[in-house]
């Protein structure tokens, strides 16, 4: 690989994960205000899944470098960042672009990443971390003793989210393939196999009473499920449609379908609350926005020093290799985070 140089990784349109191009170029500038960021990880996220397919909701016109987080050491700042941040090891959240040997981001954009704490294990908690941190704490808000329904326990946010469950005191189930339910009775999750197909009738099993909240990524005709074994005062939060990932057609129609669902559930006079949660929800307020997520990240960094949640990374494979982490990523046979390094 290039050693010097910017070495990028191109998606130009819709391709299997072996249509991805390599693009190579001179390291950028940092214009005012940004910082010139050397990955060191940089994650393969559910959302280069749907992105190679064009059916991310709000992707950019092809073609275009993928990579929702990454993280790295800060090589240079433009005019108006302390100079002070040369050399410091920093995480951020950029939904494309990220896959990438150097990488231009608003330092305001970046989070600190504490000592300690390998880049590969930050990465895998940037995007899967947040994400899992705002809907537990922010949108369900389940107290000590409830319990939860989490679709997908074991898969990237899945698992942060059961960890942080069961460290706030929370009681899991959670939906998984089989091969996945002994390392999810480990962390004290009562699995169900959603492969199985009776996954509704087994949680109202395991709870008579309904969950004090569901998380679902998968959306599809299975989200009226999810409402349906909610307690009285539960919460569904919504936040993806794995569903829908290899259905040919609009790539927001699916996540329409979830907020009239949702719009509607919400005005029944029933106690219980749905929301679709969208991590770059209230983005245009950028101040607020970024002080919530570089909040919500050093809780998730100090969750992960503290040992509530561990690190999961499946592999790590050279940016060069890209196609062959995205097939691996896709294929369904890890747990944990594919992480793109160096
Ligand atoms: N709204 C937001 O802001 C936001 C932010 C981040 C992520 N997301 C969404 O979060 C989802 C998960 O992302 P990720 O990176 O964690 O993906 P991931 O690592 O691929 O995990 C997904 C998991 O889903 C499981 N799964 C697949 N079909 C299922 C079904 N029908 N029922 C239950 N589980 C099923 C798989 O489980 P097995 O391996 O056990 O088969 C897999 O482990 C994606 O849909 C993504 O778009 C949304």
């Amino acid at each position: 690989m290039n050693a010097e140089g910017l070495v990028e990784v191109v998606l130009p349109g819709k391709v299997e994960p072996e249509g991805l191009e390599l693009r190579y170029g001179a390291v950028p500038t940092a214009g005012p205000g940004q910082v010139v960021v050397r990955m060191e990880a940089t994650g393969v996220s559910f959302a280069e899944q749907q992105m190679r397919r064009g059916k991310y909701y709000d992707q950019p016109p092809f073609p275009f470098v993928p990579g929702y987080d990454l993280v790295g050491t800060v090589t240079g700042t433009g005019a108006g960042v302390d100079p002070a941040l040369t050399g410091t090891r920093v995480a951020a959240m950029v939904k494309t672009g990220g896959w990438a040997s150097h990488v231009l981001v608003d330092a305001a954009d970046t989070v600190p990443v504490p000592e300690g704490i390998g880049p590969a294990e930050a990465e895998t908690v940037v995007v899967n971390g947040v994400t899992a941190w705002q809907m537990l704490h922010t949108k369900a808000r389940v107290r000590a003793g409830g319990t939860v329904l989490v679709h997908g326990a074991n898969g990237g946010v899945g698992t942060v989210l059961v960890q942080l469950a069961r460290a706030a005191g929370i009681k899991v189930i959670g939906t998984a393939s089989p091969r996945h339910h002994d390392a999810l009775r480990a962390q004290g999750v009562t699995p169900v196999d959603y492969r199985a197909g009776n996954v509704a009738a087994r949680v109202r099993e395991l709870a008579p009473g309904g969950v004090d909240a569901v998380f679902d990524h998968v959306g599809g005709p299975g989200l009226v499920d999810s409402w349906r074994l909610l307690a009285p005062g539960g919460t569904l939060v919504s936040y993806g449609s794995a569903a829908t990932r290899d259905v040919e057609g609009s790539k927001q129609l699916p996540v329409l379908k979830i907020l009239a669902r949702v719009l509607l559930w919400n005005a029944l006079p029933n106690g219980r609350h749905a929301y679709f949660y969208n991590i770059w929800a209230g983005a245009r307020a950028k101040d607020r926005f970024r002080a919530r997520l570089a909040a919500d990240l050093t809780q998730v960094f100090a969750a992960l020093r503290r040992g509530d949640i561990s690190a999961r990374v499946a592999a790590r494979i050279p940016l060069d290799r890209a196609p062959e982490a995205l097939r691996l990523a896709e294929s369904g046979t890890v747990a944990g985070k594919v992480v793109l390094i160096p």
